[in-house]
């Protein structure tokens, strides 16, 4: 075992989903014998780019990023940079051509690979290599599961990420293939995990002090149709909700199509499992669903939401939406707000439409077929001023009601200085003395805004 001063220096830079931050969290622990984190490029022997290429900016931003570490390159010929995630998935040695200062291109299905590439580097018997071939069967990785602490890893990942909160992936790739999305093209198939390996790495995680768990996949509801025989999603939460020690289960994203009542009657069901769920609508017109290839209808989802609010009133339901999407008219768009009010969203992420490599609308649709960027982007503001009344419209009810917190951070230098998450999964920050990371808490709450509450701990 290298002592910790003597180890080399690890920075990573995650764009993208909760998928990437998970791979980035896992390369970390592969690493862990001969690496530690740190949070600045210029103290890194490595640098690891963790790339998204779901919308045309996420790709860029690599590039403007990979621009900006040639300098540092220059003075540090040493400095090993490898590009990994969707972008590398789709560009493979284009990325070493375009950019002189990449070492290693490694696919989605290659992550594994991460340490013996970096070894070749190091040891001068390769100057680049590229890893991208697809693979059938899932990837498990070598190196116990870790659990980083937040201030470790500020740069590296996003702010949802937090040492009690154990992301475990259960799911590959998509068979959906609606058709603005690369996602199937940069990460495969659909491959469902094996139930042990998902279990097991719950376990270890929650030894190491997380209490919640988020399940990732890209259609998380159609888990166990391929590659896994007789585990259903259904199956796979209610074994999940009898590890002890586990407080909190979510996943992210469940699809739509695939809603089933078996489904539904987990959120009653399940004593662990949450009430919220991601469930993205992408567009409120009937119309362009179809065009998108989302396989469901409005009334269908809306069944959906009202099933779902009939057995837990105060759910809290996320969206992803999309606006000006080829051929999209003011009315497609109108219905899409109606749908947001009518579903009242606790939030949204919403994009505007961005044509992707490889997808069936780049191939289909002509330049006329597009919504002016000057009307999508109009309609973004307008969809997000809309939530923003929406989410703190779902907010307000918790006024004067007390929540049960589960603690994530802790800031010493401000009046709310603990800072958690409702069972809705909706951000509090609060007052209060004597409370720990990791534990659950009651919090009155005093205020709501469309970004979260405020209280203080009842005593
Ligand atoms: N599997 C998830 C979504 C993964 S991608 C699901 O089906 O819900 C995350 C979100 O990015 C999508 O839900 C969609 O809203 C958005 N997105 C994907 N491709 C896009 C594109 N070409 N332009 C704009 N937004 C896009
Ligand atoms: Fe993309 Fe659709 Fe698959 Fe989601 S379900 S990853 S939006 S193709
Ligand atoms: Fe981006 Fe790939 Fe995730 S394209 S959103 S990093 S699956």
């Amino acid at each position: 075992m290298v002592k910790e001063r003597e180890k080399k220096k690890i920075f990573a830079k995650t764009y993208g989903c909760l998928m990437n931050e998970y791979d980035t969290e896992r390369i970390f622990s592969m690493l862990k014998n001969d690496f530690s984190p740190v949070n600045k490029e210029t103290e890194a022997d490595v640098i690891f780019i963790n790339t998204c290429s779901v919308r045309d900016k996420a790709e860029k931003k690599l590039y403007s990023y990979l621009g900006n570490l040639k300098k540092l390159k220059s003075f540090k010929p040493n400095l090993i940079v490898g590009v990994g995630g969707c972008v590398a998935q789709q560009e493979g040695r284009n990325l070493i051509n375009r950019s002189k200062i990449v070492n290693f291109v490694v696919g989605t299905h290659n992550i594994s690979f991460v340490p013996s590439l970096i070894k070749r580097i190091e040891n001068g018997d390769s100057q680049n290599e590229v890893v991208v071939d697809y693979r059938d069967e899932w990837e498990e990785l070598s190196g116990e599961e870790e659990i980083f602490s937040k201030n470790e890893l500020t740069s590296s990942f996003g702010a949802f990420y937090s040492p009690i909160r154990a992301l475990v992936s259960i799911q590959r790739g998509c068979n959906k293939k609606c058709a603005y999305c690369v996602v199937p093209y940069t990460r495969g198939e659909e491959v469902s995990r094996c139930p042990d390996e998902i279990e097991r790495e719950i376990r270890i995680k929650i030894s190491k002090g997380a209490k919640e768990v988020l399940l990732l996949g890209q259609t998380v509801n159609s888990y166990g149709r391929k590659r896994v025989s007789r585990v259903t999603f259904e199956d796979l939460i209610r074994r999940i909700d009898k590890i002890e020690g586990l407080e909190r289960i979510r996943f992210t994203s469940p699809h739509p199509a695939e809603v089933r009542p078996s489904f539904i009657e987990l959120f009653t069901d399940v004593k662990k499992l949450m009430p919220q769920i991601h469930l993205p609508l992408q567009s409120g017109s009937n119309r362009i669903l179809k065009l998108m290839h989302r396989n469901y209808t409005v009334s269908k989802y809306m069944e959906t939401v009202y099933a779902l609010k009939s057995k837990i009133p105060n759910i809290a339901i996320t969206s992803d939406i999309i606006v000006g999407f080829p051929t999209e008219t003011e009315d497609d768009f109108k219905n899409t707000l109606e749908v947001m009010k009518e579903v009242l969203y606790s939030s949204s992420y919403s994009f505007r439409y961005s044509i992707r490599p490889n997808t069936y609308a780049f191939k289909k649709y002509k330049a006329e077929d597009e919504v002016l960027k000057e009307v999508a982007k109009n309609r973004l503001i307008c969809l997000q001023s809309l939530q923003k009344d929406l989410s703190l419209q779902y907010n307000n009810r918790f006024i004067d009601k007390k929540v049960k917190v589960l603690v994530e951070a802790k800031d010493n230098s401000s009046v709310n200085n603990l800072r958690g998450r409702n069972k809705e999964n909706i951000l509090v920050n609060f007052k209060g003395r004597n409370v720990g990371i990791g534990e659950v808490v009651d919090v009155k709450i005093t205020s709501a805004s469309p970004h979260g509450l405020k209280g203080k701990v009842c005593s």
